[in-house]
């Protein structure tokens, strides 16, 4: 396994030991400007989150496993805790104002979400941010090695016009073995088309959508560079 994964705590893969990819950079960068409160959804142990209180950013961090929150909290020092909020829920169970927020960050998440369930969390992160907000979303694309024939179930079903194409039932794609046990029953793959898509059909205004790869995921898992998608979309 790549010395960079650190296994969830609730079978959702891997949590990242290092800010490693532009987009997270790029939330930690833009979080140390905002005026509001930034929040982190899905933040495991926090490697995001505790970088942007270090910058002296208040940040909400949420995930769904409370254990995962108590780490960051005892990885904070004690002159930061006053700048960190903790929200252990689900996404769509969150419970923020309209309007109250300047940035979020959503790494490596929505891929357990059915289309149903990220069409509501994408129409929740648009009511939530200010307006000119920013949201900074990574997700995991269908091209990677273990996942067999995925690459052409999504390119077919893409051609039939299917904007979530790269819903999936685990079992029919991914070999038994480390990696798959730690996933849930289904899963949800994007291009940087499609992501594009989802977000313009829940208001927002697109800045970028981009596949980049991840070197430092194993080696098994990687299938030509195009790993992950990146996006950065903004309200009004
Ligand atoms: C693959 S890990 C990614 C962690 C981190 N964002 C990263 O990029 O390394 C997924 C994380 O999202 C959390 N998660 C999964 N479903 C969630 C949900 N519905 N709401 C909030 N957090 C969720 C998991 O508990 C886990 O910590």
């Amino acid at each position: 396994m790549s010395k960079y994964f650190i296994q969830t705590l609730n079978k959702t893969g891997y949590a990242l030991s290092e800010i490693l990819d532009d987009i997270s950079k790029e939330f930690v960068e833009n979080a140390r400007n905002c005026k509001l409160p930034v929040l982190e959804i899905g933040a495991a142990y926090g490697v995001v989150s505790l970088k942007c209180l270090r910058s002296g950013s208040t940040i909400i961090a949420n995930d769904i496993d409370e254990n995962h929150l108590k780490v960051i909290y005892e990885d904070a020092k004690e002159s930061e805790r006053k700048n960190l909020i903790l929200m252990p829920c689900d996404f769509e169970e969150i419970k923020l104002q309209e309007n109250s927020i300047s940035s979020i960050l959503c790494a490596r998440v929505i891929h357990f979400f059915d289309p149903d369930k990220l069409i509501r969390c994408l129409n929740l992160t648009y009511k939530w941010l200010e307006n000119g907000g920013k949201a900074y979303f990574t997700v995991e694309s269908p091209y990677l090695k273990n996942w067999n024939h995925l690459p052409l179930d999504f390119k077919k079903r893409r051609e039939k016009g299917d904007i979530f194409a790269g819903y999936v039932k685990t079992s029919d794609y991914i070999n038994k073995g480390e990696i798959a046990n730690n996933l849930p029953e289904y899963m949800h793959f994007f291009d940087e088309y499609n992501l594009k898509e989802i977000f313009e059909k829940c208001g927002f205004t697109i800045e970028k959508s981009f596949l980049f790869s991840r070197p430092y995921f194993p080696e098994e898992v990687q299938l030509d560079g195009r790993e992950s998608v990146g996006l950065v979309a903004r309200k009004n």
